[in-house]
């Protein structure tokens, strides 16, 4: 395969991940084609799971060349946050006649999923991206990619660094970090952000813009029905919402805004409490449960086991960073503590 059919089929698949709604099978084809190219020019692909390692951080798991990898096959994940990226660049771009839009790319991988692909749509005057990993072999990797799809002109730096201590020396007017799995557990997303947002512009833009998780009393009948019948007329479907346990965005990084208290209503068809995460990447581009396995629902508490009165919820970081919860169980009178974590 030359150079210029390896570009023109990224240039195809990004457009058709832009424009393709929601046809997945369009979506499926778009990310097999990005994987041929990009797992050919780099020599890494998922197979290699077994032989590279994730790298053990203070503030979580870095995860391993081939397993960042994988992320590309991740569909919907990658269509939606190319598709949030692209605008996020285009409304840049609108309040920036003459200059480019400056990109700080924050874990990588060996393919740069989530830019690479776009680069072609514009020309280097108008995007310019500096790349961070903490990996050396996915930028090794990346680099050699970069090179075959004649990209070079797009890149600046680039840091082999950790991004949760990372100290920026200029102004980007985009960030994007996706450093993170369902419940934020175990990856440093959180600690990606509460170290580099006060660090940007206030007009700067963080991608994702806004990760949240939510509560709510499930019935389990109901939930495996409802992905059975899926194409289906749609069975009766109902949950309760307890509320949301917390939200990280610009605004909210503090570890000790990050808690939650509910009361749990007496709902015995409703016995099972899951956390759903949502990630808003940019404007109106959102994944939401079982979009991706950053956002798939977490069973956290069956009630049928131990009625519960409250549960308290708390985001703890470091090596292993997780959501604890303190349940507060029936009967009152007797009341007894049980520490879970996810
Ligand atoms: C989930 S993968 C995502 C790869 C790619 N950006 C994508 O979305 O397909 C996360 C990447 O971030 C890197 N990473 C994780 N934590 C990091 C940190 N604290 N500093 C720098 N890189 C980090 C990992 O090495 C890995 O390459």
């Amino acid at each position: 395969m030359d150079q210029t059919s390896d570009i023109s089929i990224v240039r195809n698949a990004v457009r058709n991940l832009l424009d393709c709604a929601d046809d997945f099978l369009i979506m499926k084809q778009s990310v097999d084609a990005l994987y041929n190219v990009f797992s050919r020019i780099t020599g890494v692909s998922p197979a290699q799971i077994s032989v590279d390692k994730d790298i053990m951080l203070p503030s979580g798991k870095a995860i391993s060349p081939s397993a960042a990898a994988h992320c590309l096959l991740e569909m919907k994940r990658t269509a939606v946050f190319l598709r949030g990226i692209h605008q996020a660049v285009l409304q840049k771009l609108n309040n920036r006649a003459d200059k480019p839009v400056h990109i700080l790319y924050a874990g990588t991988g060996p393919y740069g999923t989530l830019v690479i692909p776009l680069l072609h749509l514009f020309t280097p005057d108008r995007i310019q991206v500096d790349l961070l990993d903490i990996n050396p072999f996915s930028l090794e990797a990346l680099q050699k990619l970069i090179a075959e799809l004649q990209l070079n002109d797009y890149i600046g730096y680039v840091f082999c660094e950790d991004a949760t201590t990372f100290k920026l020396s200029c102004h980007y007017n985009i960030v994007i970090s996706e450093t993170m799995l369902a419940c934020l557990k175990n990856e440093p997303q959180v600690a990606v952000m509460q170290n580099i947002i006060p660090q940007l512009h206030p007009e700067a833009i963080f991608i994702p813009e806004e990760i949240s998780i939510d509560a709510a009393l499930t019935n389990p009948k109901m939930e495996q029905d409802r992905l059975l019948y899926y194409e289906d007329e749609p069975p009766p479907f109902q949950r309760i919402a307890l509320g949301n346990v917390f939200t990280v965005n610009k605004q909210n990084l503090d570890i000790a805004r990050m808690q939650k208290t509910f009361e749990i209503p007496d709902e015995k068809d409703f016995p099972v409490l899951k956390l759903f995460t949502t990630v808003k990447v940019f404007g109106d581009e959102l994944l939401s449960e079982n979009d991706s396995s950053i956002t798939l629902p977490v069973n956290f508490y069956d009630l049928r086991k131990q009625p519960a009165q409250h549960i308290a919820f708390w985001y703890v970081q470091g090596e292993k960073p997780h959501i604890e919860s303190r349940v507060i169980c029936k009967p009152a009178l007797y009341q007894t503590e049980i520490m879970n974590s996810l």
